[in-house]
Order: structure tokens, then sequence, then C-alpha cells
């Protein structure tokens, strides 16, 4: 950031920054799958986890993000470049783990892993910390490139909602229409390309006017449209079956495996590990409370996800459709649904508005990720940021959009892949979307708590969260195990547990351990019952 370059954007108001925030939070992962893996592990039992989950880890870890942001008044990269010890032992002993561990699988021969791990083992030894944002900022392009083709899908399906193409009778019609739907490169590729331009028209217009002024737009419209379908849904005979389903508890389908599953889903929900919580954090001032700030976001998020719920299983039980159908419940299942209520092609339209409306918040704090780090570091315009990147992620979606039915489009590439590693996922759109959901938010999100509970310290971050939000850490105790003992508040005889010390606690260990469980369980290396 140089010093000629004018002012850094901010948030107009509190209320902005949380319906922006929020609206990166509020997208396709708590409309098209928080209700499905929420039936698909014990429905209210499955929620009281989640709800611990986004408590214990989601609502610490989104602090951290937002005071990383706001201390440094930078992107991502900038934040940790801005606060990168000379030296870190914690991080040169996980560039020294890399390097044995890809010395070890070059020895078995195993060529693509081990030469990841160097690789990785060599960039820690050079980027130390600033790595983190690094990631971050890669993690903006694949899951912009694969979100942005979901996304596209759900534009397409509002064109045919309207046109009236979505009657179906039964759900093997609508599986059939979906199929060649997304293997037709002109609509898959016609339908990302428009949502990548909403994107950059948005971005493009900077903070105020761009992202914050549509989030007070869009935020809204979600909201009343979610309760539109919820009262439909509520209101069909049978309904109840549907809520019974969805939110009655049952421990018995809880295993080890959704508890993890629940945890995973809370950092991907949150929008957390990949920086654009500290991005947007970056544009708030000193003076808003960042505390309740999180807590309102993660309060809307969670909501969001429950009124999806409650806004499809209702009516997918009065209509007499099975409810356990994974992921493709909203583009397969919903169509025959609504097709079956009066007006169905107006509600299947309105839906489908809704999960576009949800992905295009979202959409927008990715392409904020990858223009904050272009314009704050490499002296980048936001203009020619906006326009080149968003070309750059339209032109990966493409090439994802073209692989979601497979590697026949472009074997060279499976061939690849497949030399190096042994194995290839089924498609590009796969090897993106497994690439940042399993491995890089997961990573990320442990390394920030990691950073901020042990390298900053939870005692700087406690001070740039007291700006704002004072009641936070004006009282005491296990201050010495949460790092604030030098804290002068927090010297006082009173024994009592703060918000600050609590939060601390958990930075330093109960997030990171959980998510290194959550982690080490999607990649593989952690098997828990039930399976
Ligand atoms: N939180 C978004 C969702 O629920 C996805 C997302 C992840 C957005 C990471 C930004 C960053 O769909």
């Amino acid at each position: 950031m140089s010093n000629g370059t004018p002012a850094r954007e901010q948030w107009g108001s509190s209320i902005g920054f949380i319906l922006a925030t929020a609206g990166s939070a509020v997208g396709l992962g708590n409309i098209w799958k928080f209700p499905y893996i929420t039936g698909e592990n014990g429905g209210g039992a499955f929620v009281i986890v989640y709800l611990l989950c986004i408590a214990v880890i989601g609502l610490p870890v989104m602090m951290c993000e937002i005071a990383l942001g706001r201390h440094t008044q930078r992107n991502p990269v900038g934040a940790f470049l801005a606060l990168n010890p000379r030296s870190s032992t914690l991080a040169h002993l996980f560039g020294l783990g890399m390097v044995l561990c890809g010395v070890f699988l070059l020895c078995f021969r195993n060529w693509g892993w081990g030469a990841v791990s160097l690789v990785l083992g060599a960039l820690i030894f050079r980027f130390r910390w600033t790595l983190v944002g690094i990631m971050g900022v890669l993690a903006g392009f694949t899951i912009l490139s694969f979100y942005s083709v979901v996304a596209g899908w759900t534009l397409g399906y509002v064109l045919k909602g309207a046109a009236g193409q979505l009657g179906f009778t039964d759900v093997a019609v609508a599986e059939q229409h979906f199929g060649e739907f997304i293997a037709s490169p002109g609509w898959a590729v016609g339908c990302h390309f428009v949502f990548v331009l909403l994107c950059v028209l948005i971005v493009y217009k900077g903070i105020r006017s761009g992202i914050e002024r549509w989030s007070k737009i869009l935020m809204p419209v979600l909201f009343m449209i979610l309760i539109v379908l919820i009262i439909r849904g509520l209101t069909l005979p049978g309904a109840v079956k549907g809520v019974q389903f969805y939110l009655s508890p049952d421990f018995s389908k809880l295993t080890g495996e959704g508890v993890l599953i629940a945890l995973g889903h809370a950092f991907f929900s949150l929008s957390l590990g990949m920086g654009a919580i500290i991005t947007y954090g970056s544009y708030l001032n000193k003076e808003q409370n960042i505390f309740l700030s999180t807590l309102s976001v993660v309060a809307l998020d969670t909501l969001v996800a429950l009124m999806a719920g409650l806004a499809m299983f209702p009516a997918v039980f009065a209509m007499g459709f099975a409810p356990d159908v994974g992921p493709g419940l909203v583009f397969q299942v919903l169509p025959a649904v609504f097709n079956q209520i009066p007006l169905g092609a107006a509600w299947a339209t309105l839906f489908f508005v809704l999960l576009s409306v949800a992905a295009l918040t979202s959409g927008i704090s990715l392409l904020e990720v990858v223009t904050a780090y272009f314009v704050d570091e490499r002296g980048y315009s936001r203009r020619q940021a906006t326009i080149v990147f968003g070309t750059v992620i339209f032109l990966l979606g493409s090439l994802c959009a073209l692989s979601v039915t497979g590697w026949q489009n472009m074997p060279w590439i499976e061939r690849g892949l497949k030399a190096v590693f042994g194995t290839v996922a089924p498609s590009l759109f796969d090897v993106l979307d497994r690439l940042s959901s399993n491995w890089m938010l997961p990573l990320g999100g442990l390394f920030i708590s990691l950073f901020v509970g042990w390298i900053w310290g939870t005692k700087k971050a406690v001070d740039e969260i007291r700006h704002g939000s004072h009641n936070f850490a004006d009282v005491h105790l296990w201050s010495l195990l949460a790092g604030l003992k030098d804290d002068p508040s927090h010297s006082s005889d009173l024994h009592v547990v703060t918000l600050a010390s609590l939060w601390g606690i958990f930075i330093r260990f109960i997030s990171p351990f959980a998510v290194l469980l959550a982690f080490l369980h999607t990649i593989g290396w952690l098997r828990l019952g039930g399976e």
C-alpha cells in the first residue's frame, strides 16, 4: 500500500458491514447443502451439533479474521505480511515436517505427492505465515471457479422456470433434464458467464456503492423469498411430516462422521479459512463492534440455513417425495415437487431466484478477496483487477463447467494428473471443489487460529476487538491460559471468566484441535464410527 494512494474505502454503516458479511456467508452452502446433509445425518440431532460447532469454533474464528483485517487494513496476503514475524519456530517446524514428509514419499516412489510436499515445505520456509494469505487468494480463484458454475445453473433454472420449462411430472424426468442441461456447453458456459459478469459489475463499483449497496438490497429480498416459500410449504396438507423429519432429533443416526461433517460445513458456510472475512473486516472502522457484528452474522447465517430446510422439506413430504436424495434435492426433486403445487412454475422460479441471490452475495465476496489483493499489493486499479481476474475466473470456470460430466472434453489433463498423483477425481469441477473445501479452507482455518492464538497473540487481537466492544474484554480469569496475563485490565483479583479469555482459550486450543480433526477426517486419515 503506497502512501500516495487514496484512503482505503470503508463500509458506510455497521448494518452495511453485517449484511455484506452475512451475504458472503449465506450461499449455496446454506440453501443447497445444509438441508440435505441435515437430512442424511439425523435431522434435529445434527442441527444441535452444527449449532455447537458454529458457537464454539465458527464464532471465535470469525472474530479472528475480522480483527486481523481491521487491524491491518489489508487483504489476506497483506495482513499476514504486516504481522509476519521475522522468524517463527512454529512455521519452521511445519516446513521441516513437510520436507521430511516429501522425502519419505519420494522414497516410496510417490512422485506427485512427494513433490507437492517438498514444494510446500520450501514455500513455508520462504513465506512463513504469509503463505496462509496466499492460499486464501488462491482459494478465492478456485472456489469462485466452480461456485459460479453451480450459480450459473441456478440462473439458468430461473430462466427455465420463468419460461415454464420446469414442469416435470416425476423425478426421473427432472433428473434427465438436469443432466442434459449441465452437459450442454451453451447453457453451462453462458449462465456461468452471466454470473461472473454480475460479480464483476458489483465488485468493480467498490465497497460502498457496489458490495454494500447490493447486499442491502439483495439480503432483504432473500429473506422475503424464504419466508414466502416457508409459508407456502407449511400450509400444504401433510407438511408436518417434513418438519418432523427435519427437526426431530434422531441421535441414533448421528455418528462421529456426522459431527465432523457439521464442523467442516460450519467453516464453509461462514466463509471462513480463506480470508473473505479478513478482507471484509479490512473495510471496517474502529468504532464498530466486532463481537456483536460477528454474533449477528453468525445468527443470520444459521437462521437462513434452518429456514432453507423449512422451505423445502415440508413441500417435499407433502407432495409424497423421498427426502434423502442428497445433492440432487434442489435441482432434481424440487422442480418435480413444485410442479404439483398450484402455480408451480412461479414457486420454482422464485426458489431459483432465491438460490441465485444467495450465490451472488457469496460470489462477490470471493471476487473481492482476489481484487483486494491485486489492488493493495500489486498496484492494480479496482477496474483492472476485476476485469482481468473476472476473465481468468470465467475461463477457469468454463473448463469446470465443461468438465462436470467427466474428463471426456479434456483427457490430456486427466492423463497428466493420473500420471503424477496416481488417482484423479471424477472431473475438474470435483478437483477444484475438493481442493478448496477439503484442503484449503480447513488448513486456512487451522493456521488462522494458530497464528492469532500463538504468533500475533491473543492479547493484541483482544486489543483490536476491544475498540468498539469494551464489554468483551473487561472482566477476568483464566487470563494466563488465554495468553492475556500482561494485559493491565486482567490484573484484577476478580476471578470471573470474560468473553475475551474464553475466546482466547478457544482460539489457542479448541479451534485448532477441532479443525485439525475435521481436516484429517475430510482427507480420509481419520475414520470415526458409522462406516
Ligand atoms: N459461505 C458460502 C456458502 O455458504 C461459500 C463461501 C465460502 C463464500 C468461502 C466465500 C468464501 O455458500
